[in-house]
């Protein structure tokens, strides 16, 4: 519980500050002239008639009173000021009817209705004769009389009735709702404990309640519970502002504490949070919450951890303790929170409450997940899946793990015929996971034209719509936050699109400079529409070539670890790899690739760096006729391929510590070992790790800027037969992307002695005591 500060203001000197800012809003506002006079009476009645007289404490607490002195003398121009005041009202419905099931004879109450502006803003965005009855319930009977008057006589509102009553104990004739809302009314109720206990017990199992309110929040009063919130974007205010605020409503008898939403978020399980900030009268903090039943089965929670850790899933009674099943198989880290919230009787952490069980539980505070500035380095991936799929030769019986990046590979895997049946992304920056939950919400969610524009043509109109009415109830809290903040810009139709975002828009940014300052634009745009490869080889030769590999550039740019590190994500451990000289290296992966194969048709990895975005005969898989086919087909179970995603937010080792021993068949981890120092120990642990949940004969596929990279030794020491499946001689490409020197497979031949597969010790201990 926060504290909430019961003493009363010193009106004098909020007063001061208070005529000021009135002033300089009026004088900002006043250009606006014919809504001056609704201006001056919204003013009055609520900054500067507060101070004065009505500020006595009512003596026995008649809220109505309180409410009516309060509504009266501007109900009538209620509905116009509050447009701006009282922001993300549409969005707040929105995104609760995107949550809400589609059944039919729907009940929904909205508490602290007021005007029933929000009933008729409903009436914009959903039919309303979907819902069986819907309730007004309201204290203020001037604001109820305006609600009752834009009803009346309405056909689309005959299910409507408004109710004059306290939210903490009207009575309905339903014992239990489909949709619950309050709509910058919790900050104004005074019980609010009582009445979020009353809208608890009457929330339908399956039910959906959705505020959105001002509010201020801080990382203290999150503190210990900070799983469940659903995502920390733009949560923890400065002292200033929030106290600012805080006193400012308090003359209004409108409250920001922490509290109230604290107590929603203690009551209810959250599906998404979102943090926003109204600039109408300044930066004014609100929050869009939606939530349900904060109770889960035994089972959800069960099967959710096996298919984290791939543990086989042994369906248990409801009546199975839960140290029954666990001890014997491994814990995943969200299995631990949930376990732990659990006991404190805490909701789960948020993710359980999603609609799709994709992403895997990850710690948002900790440091190691906070170190990429909340951005993705990869807009796209750059590792060529046709290999992949040439080399291993998925089949259906596979368990793949492979890194996530930008996500493409991934979807890649699960288009194929013979799709593995279950596929691990693993990255330990969120950001590049909400990317790829992205992708997976808009193969739930959008038609095939849509997920062209996002991520063929990387800008779509409206997009904030989109995520809010389509893709939000199929992606994590964290993940909708994330694009909710960042996805308008980055979709922008207007804009330079999706692939001009992350790190990797240097490398295209970069090109770009460069082909327009050596004159070579138009080549370019040629090169990526020839249509013979002598063509395309006359073009680069007599072009090209000769501008990208000057000693101007090969000094300033290519050869320059800085310009390396971030435009094209090579660190210096990296570099140092690619032998004496990176020009020479540069020469050797671009030129093979122009006589590989067209540009236009046969290559999208650079038909993309060389136009910011690609076409329909030059795109990954899954952006294809037949990917969107396959990836959106459904099974006799209603499961697609998209579902045998799990998407991990850490380390590739922690992952590997929490799965279950033998389970992944094939690890495909990318260049990412070239980033180890020979000299530690980091490549040895990792191995190792790997060893341990890879099946026997299972596979690792690994690329390296290297022909034969130095940690193939310790695979072979740790009991691994490794064969190179490419390499890279001079003149030669291995792949589409020709970035690397040589690909390895490292078959495990040898198995370890054998382990149980007991979960560690420590993790047993605390389950024992706990019972669900
Ligand atoms: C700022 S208005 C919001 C009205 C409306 N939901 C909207 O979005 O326009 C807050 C509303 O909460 C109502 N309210 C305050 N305390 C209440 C209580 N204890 N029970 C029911 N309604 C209450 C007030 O009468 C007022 O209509
Ligand atoms: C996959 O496993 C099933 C059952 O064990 C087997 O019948 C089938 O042949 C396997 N498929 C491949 C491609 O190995
Ligand atoms: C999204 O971006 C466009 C173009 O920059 C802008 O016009 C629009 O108002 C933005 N929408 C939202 C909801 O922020």
């Amino acid at each position: 519980m926060d504290i909430i500060i019961d003493q009363p203001i010193d009106y004098s000197k909020v007063c001061i500050g208070t005529s000021i800012t009135i002033f300089a809003a009026l004088l900002v506002l006043s250009r606006l002239g014919q809504k001056l006079k609704q201006l001056v009476v919204f003013c009055w009645a609520c900054f500067i008639k507060p101070l004065f007289g009505k500020v006595k404490q009512n003596k026995n607490g008649e809220q109505q009173q309180l409410l009516e002195s309060f509504y009266q003398n501007q109900a009538h121009i209620y509905d116009n000021t509050r447009e701006f005041l009282l922001k993300g009202r549409k969005e707040c419905l929105k995104l609760a009817i995107a949550h809400l099931s589609k059944d039919k004879g729907k009940v929904w109450v909205d508490i602290g209705g007021g005007t029933g502006k929000n009933i008729e803003y409903m009436s914009e965005i959903y039919d309303l004769s979907k819902f069986e009855k819907i309730y007004l319930i309201d204290l203020s009977p001037s604001l109820c009389e305006i609600a009752r008057k834009r009803f009346e006589n309405k056909k689309i509102y005959n299910n409507v009735e408004v109710i004059v009553a306290d939210a903490a104990d009207f009575k309905i004739d339903y014992s239990k709702i489909d949709l619950i809302t309050f709509s910058y009314s919790l900050s104004m109720i005074p019980t609010f404990h009582s009445t979020i206990d009353n809208a608890v017990d009457l929330l339908k199992k399956n039910g959906i309640i959705a505020c959105v309110d001002f509010g201020i929040q801080s990382s203290d009063t999150s503190m210990g519970r900070i799983n469940t919130l659903g995502g920390l974007v733009n949560r923890n205010l400065p002292w200033i502002l929030r106290n600012f605020w805080r006193i400012w409503f308090e003359a209004d008898k409108v409250f920001l504490d922490s509290s109230r939403r604290n107590y929603l978020e203690y009551k209810f399980g959250t599906i998404k949070s979102l943090n926003e900030f109204n600039y109408y009268l300044g930066k004014i903090p609100y929050y869009i919450w939606i939530g349900c039943d904060k109770s889960k089965s035994t089972k959800l929670l069960h099967r959710i951890n096996c298919l984290a850790t791939e543990s086989p899933y042994l369906a248990p009674s409801e009546e199975t303790q839960l140290e029954e099943y666990s001890t014997s198989l491994p814990i995943s880290k969200g299995h631990e929170a949930a376990l732990s919230n659990f006991a404190k009787k805490l909701p789960f952490p948020s993710i359980y409450y999603q609609q799709q069980i994709w992403r895997v539980y990850y710690d948002e505070i900790c440091a190691k997940y906070n170190q990429f500035d909340n951005q993705y380095i990869y807009a796209f991936t750059w590792e060529d899946p046709r290999e992949d799929h040439k080399i291993l030769k998925f089949n259906e019986n596979e368990t793949v793990l492979a890194i996530t990046s930008a996500g493409d590979n991934i979807l890649d895997y699960a288009c194929l015929e013979s799709a593995p049946k279950k596929i691990h992304a693993v990255d330990l920056n969120p950001a590049q996971n909400h990317l790829l939950e992205l992708k997976l919400a808009a193969f739930k969610s959008l038609h095939k034209d849509q997920i062209w524009n996002l991520f063929g043509n990387g800008k779509i109109d409206n997009f904030k719509n989109l995520l809010i009415e389509k893709l939000s109830p199929h992606m994590s809290s964290q993940a909708f936050q994330f694009w909710f903040d960042k996805g308008n810009a980055t979709f922008n139709p207007n804009g330079n699109g999706l692939y001009d975002t992350g790190s990797t828009r240097w490398a295209l940014r970069v090109a770009k400079y460069l082909f327009k300052f050596f004159g070579v634009s138009s080549s370019i745009e040629k090169l990526c529409n020839c249509n013979s490869m002598l063509e395309q080889l006359k073009l680069w030769n007599d072009k090209i070539k000769p501008t990208l590999f000057n000693p101007f550039v090969a000094t300033l740019m290519v050869g320059n670890p800085i310009f390396l590190w971030k435009a094209l994500g090579v660190p210096v451990n990296q570099a140092a790899m690619m032998g004496d000289s990176v020009l020479k290296y540069v020469i050797d992966t671009f030129d093979p690739i122009i006589k590989r194969s067209l540009i236009s048709n046969d290559n999208y990895f650079y038909y993309l760096t060389l136009m910011g975005k690609y076409s329909k005969k030059n795109c990954p898989n899954y952006l294809s006729e037949t990917g969107f086919q396959r990836l959106t087909s459904v099974n006799k179970n209603g499961e697609s391929p998209i579902d045998n995603i799990r998407i991990h937010t850490d380390t590739l080792n922690d992952v590997f510590a929490r799965l279950n021993k033998k389970s992944i068949t094939i690890a495909i981890i990318m260049d990412h070992m070239d980033w180890f120092d020979p000299n530690g120990n980091d490549a040895h642990d990792e191995i190792v790790a790997i060893k341990s949940c890879l099946a026997t004969n299972g596979r690792v596929m690994l690329r390296s800027a290297a022909q034969f990279p130095w940690y193939i030794k310790t695979f072979e020491k740790l009991g691994f037969k490794c064969k190179p499946a490419a390499i890279r001689h001079k003149g030669e490409s291995i792949d589409r992307t020709n970035m690397y020197a040589s690909t390895w497979v490292c078959t495990k031949v040898m198995d370890d002695p054998e382990h149980s597969n007991t979960a560690n010790p420590s993790t047993r201990r605390r389950m024992s005591s706990l019972r669900i």
